[in-house]
């Protein structure tokens, strides 16, 4: 299992590594800093998706152990939600805060993403194995906001998108899909009134 965190770790490095790569050598098209914003939007939304994935595919055979390397895919999408927050204030607004919070009223696109962030904040700090042990059965009922802060990303990806909003669509359906899938756990949940975890 430790070799297959290690595996997991090096993979979830690989599209940072591609992006730093690719605007080294300036592979990033006309408007690089909107590609870079984008790129890590999408690896944030797909590391959040695979993570709620987990659950369904650790039913499959060969695949129960896949519940170990859940938190670490979890704070991959962190980690690239980080990174699509500080480009976009960084690279798009030059850390000029007024008109951070101008655009955050303004767009109501980015006023969603900026909320699927803000829950996405507190599962990464309270993802250690110390505030598991803490919070007790109130962790599992805290960690389900995962499936709200990944449906504000995908309405996030949806306002943003003016034409073809093919992509967001997909990845609505996903997250439907996985919601659905749990409705039944959650139901027996909340008639026992014991925690999921
Ligand atoms: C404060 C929070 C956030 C801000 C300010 C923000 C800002 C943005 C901006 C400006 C874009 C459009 C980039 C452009 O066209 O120039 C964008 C796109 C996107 N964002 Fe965010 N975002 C935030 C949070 C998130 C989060 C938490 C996720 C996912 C978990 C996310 C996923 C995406 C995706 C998937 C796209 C579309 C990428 C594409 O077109 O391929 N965003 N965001």
């Amino acid at each position: 299992m430790i070799a297959a965190s290690r595996f997991l770790f090096v993979v979830g490095l690989l599209p940072l590594a591609w992006l730093t790569y690719a605007a080294w050598q300036d592979l990033l098209g006309a408007n690089p800093i909107e590609r870079a914003i984008r790129f890590c939007g999408d690896w944030a939304l797909w590391w959040l998706l695979l993570t709620l994935s987990v659950r369904p595919l650790r039913r499959v055979p060969g695949l129960t152990e896949l519940i170990r390397v859940r938190r670490m895919l979890g704070l991959f999408s962190f980690f690239y939600a980080t990174l699509h927050v500080m480009g976009y204030v960084a690279l798009d607004r030059y850390f000029d805060w007024e008109s951070t919070v101008r655009d955050l009223l303004k767009h109501p696109y980015i006023t969603v993403g900026a909320l699927s962030f803000l829950l996405l904040l507190p599962l990464a700090i309270t993802s250690t194995h110390g505030y598991m042990k803490r919070l007790g059965r109130y962790w599992g009922r805290l960690h389900r906001l995962v499936y709200i802060s990944a449906a504000f990303a995908v309405v996030h990806y949806w306002l943003m998108v003016k034409a073809d909003h093919l992509q967001p669509a997909l990845h609505g359906v996903v997250l439907t899909m996985l919601l659905v899938w749990r409705i039944p756990a959650w139901k027996i949940t909340m008639r026992n009134k014991t925690p999921p975890f």
